[in-house]
Formats: C-alpha cells, sequence, structure tokens
C-alpha cells in the first residue's frame, strides 16, 4: 500500500517502538491514531504528529472499538495496524520466594497475546468492510514477537510464551484473512533501545548492545519503524515473521 494519505492504528504508540513507529509512518503521509494506557505520553506523541490519541487498554473491547471509530470518524477507516503494547517481566519459575505467581504468568499473556488478538480480530473486521485499493488489498496488521520467541532466557518464561503465540498466530490469520485482503505478519525485534529496557542502569544496556553481532548496539526504534513501513508498502511480505536483530542470538541468560 501507498502510505500516503493511509491511516494507521499503533498500540503502545505512546513509546518506543510503537512511538518510533508512528513517526516514521507520520513522516511518509499516514495518519496515525495512537491508542496506549498511557495518556500523557501518548497525546503527546499524537499532539507532534497531528494524529488522535485515544486511551486505550488493548484487553478492553470497548477501548479498541472507540479506536477503530475515531480512526473512521476522522480520517475515513483503518488501513494498516501496528501492535506494540505490550509488558515485560522477569521471574524465575522457582525462585527463592516460590514458584511464579500465577497472576504474573496471565498478566504478560493477557496483554501481550490476547491484547494483541483482540486487537487484530476486531481491526480485520473494520477492514473487511472498508473499499479495496491495487492488488484488493484492505489492510496490514503488524504484531510484535520478539526474540525470546525463539531463544527465551532465564526468567522469561512468561514473556516468551506470550510472544511465542504471537508467532504461533501469524500463519492462521494470514490464511484466515487472505480472502479479505487482509496481510498478517510480525516482526521479532532484538534489543532496541526503548524506556523498556531503559529500567535497566547504563552499563546493563551498553553490555547488552556489545552482544550484538554487528551493529554492535542497541536498535533504535526508527529502525523498526522502517520495517513496518517497508511491510506495509510491500504486498508481498505476507504470513511470515521477520527478526530485526543485528544477527543477535541470545544466550540462556
Ligand atoms: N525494546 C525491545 O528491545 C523489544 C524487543 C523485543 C520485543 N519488544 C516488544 O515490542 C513491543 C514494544 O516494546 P517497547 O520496547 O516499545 O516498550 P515500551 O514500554 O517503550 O512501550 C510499550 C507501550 O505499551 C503500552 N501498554 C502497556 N500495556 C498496555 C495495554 N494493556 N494497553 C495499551 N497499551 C499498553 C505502554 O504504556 C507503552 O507505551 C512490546 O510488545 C515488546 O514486548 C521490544
Amino acid at each position: 500500500m501507498q502510505i500516503d494519505g493511509k491511516t494507521f492504528l499503533i498500540t503502545g504508540g505512546a513509546s518506543g517502538l510503537g512511538a518510533g513507529t508512528a513517526r516514521i509512518l507520520s513522516q511518509a503521509g499516514g495518519h496515525v491514531v495512537i491508542a496506549d494506557v498511557d495518556t500523557v505520553h501518548g497525546q503527546e506523541v499524537a499532539a507532534a504528529l497531528n494524529g488522535q490519541f485515544v486511551k486505550t487498554d488493548v484487553t478492553r473491547s470497548e477501548d479498541i472499538e472507540e479506536c477503530l471509530a475515531v480512526a473512521k470518524s476522522s480520517y475515513g477507516g483503518v488501513h494498516g495496524v501496528v501492535n506494540c503494547a505490550g509488558i515485560g517481566i522477569a521471574r524465575r519459575t522457582l525462585s527463592r520466594s516460590g514458584p511464579h505467581p500465577l497472576d504474573l504468568f496471565e498478566r504478560v499473556i493477557d496483554v501481550n497475546l490476547i491484547g494483541t488478538f483482540n486487537v487484530v480480530r476486531l481491526s480485520a473486521a473494520a477492514m473487511a468492510q472498508q473499499e479495496a485499493w491495487e492488488d484488493n488489498e484492505r489492510g496490514a496488521i503488524v504484531m510484535s514477537a520478539s526474540v525470546a520467541a525463539f531463544e527465551g532466557q532465564i526468567g522469561q518464561a512468561a514473556y516468551s510464551a506470550s510472544k511465542g503465540g504471537i508467532v504461533g498466530l501469524v500463519l492462521p490469520l494470514a490464511r484466515e484473512l487472505a480472502r479479505f485482503g487482509i496481510r498478517v505478519l510480525a516482526i521479532a525485534p532484538g534489543i532496541f533501545d526503548t524506556p523498556m529496557l531503559g529500567l535497566l542502569p547504563d552499563d546493563a544496556r551498553a553490555s547488552l548492545g556489545a552482544q550484538m553481532p554487528f551493529p554492535p548496539r542497541l536498535g533504535q526504534p526508527q529502525e523498526f519503524g522502517q520495517l513496518v513501513r517497508h511491510i506495509m508498502e510491500n504486498v508481498m511480505l505476507n504470513g511470515t515473521v521477520i527478526r530485526i536483530d543485528g544477527a543477535l542470538r541470545m544466550q540462556p541468560q
């Protein structure tokens, strides 16, 4: 699809990879709807890009319906969806404080996996109703997986399971939605410099960056955004997971 004049719903768009993607798509002439639980930063990003912000918890269907309604009333529909809302935790399955709390595991699956599916199912319903363009395309959906889907580290059981679930969703979704002209892909980032990582001290971030074969640094949100832009533009990309990781393969810890 041509980005110029199209509309993109970006969950988690208040921060990190989502905000970087919103900037890239907006620079290319796209309209952006930022959907996030973080009102302060969400409004800032949307205002800077002349877009819309909708306070959204991806686990709440009514919030997502509201985003889609805003996209329709402001810009006539939604052509691309980028799922960047997510949370991370580090907790061992067995630690000195006992077994992994089940509610923490459930929360990560709820936001990262069920929340993403919730956005996909409702967005696909909206996209299926709209006019197709070149190649009979009606929309493209990108989900955020992680290299942790493939090389989960110690302490990442919940996070890796949630991202493995995203990898498992890609092909059945792409196959099911093909008849509506909707593409579905996932991106599996390595280690990117975002507020999610910002909780780590500088030396820990530098040491993580140095583990990347090339380039030996953390990824930047705009590099993720550039990949999203290419996915949106290239109609032959569908039903696959693309790693963007500087050849990183995560070690057990
Ligand atoms: N940064 C990395 O190195 C990295 C690597 C692999 C995968 N990822 C994935 O990429 C995605 C974006 O990560 P990031 O690094 O930009 O993180 P981030 O913390 O900077 O941004 C995540 C955003 O999601 C929002 N959010 C959290 N829960 C939400 C909910 N229930 N509903 C709506 N919004 C919610 C947060 O408010 C925040 O703005 C996540 O899914 C993350 O797991 C990140």
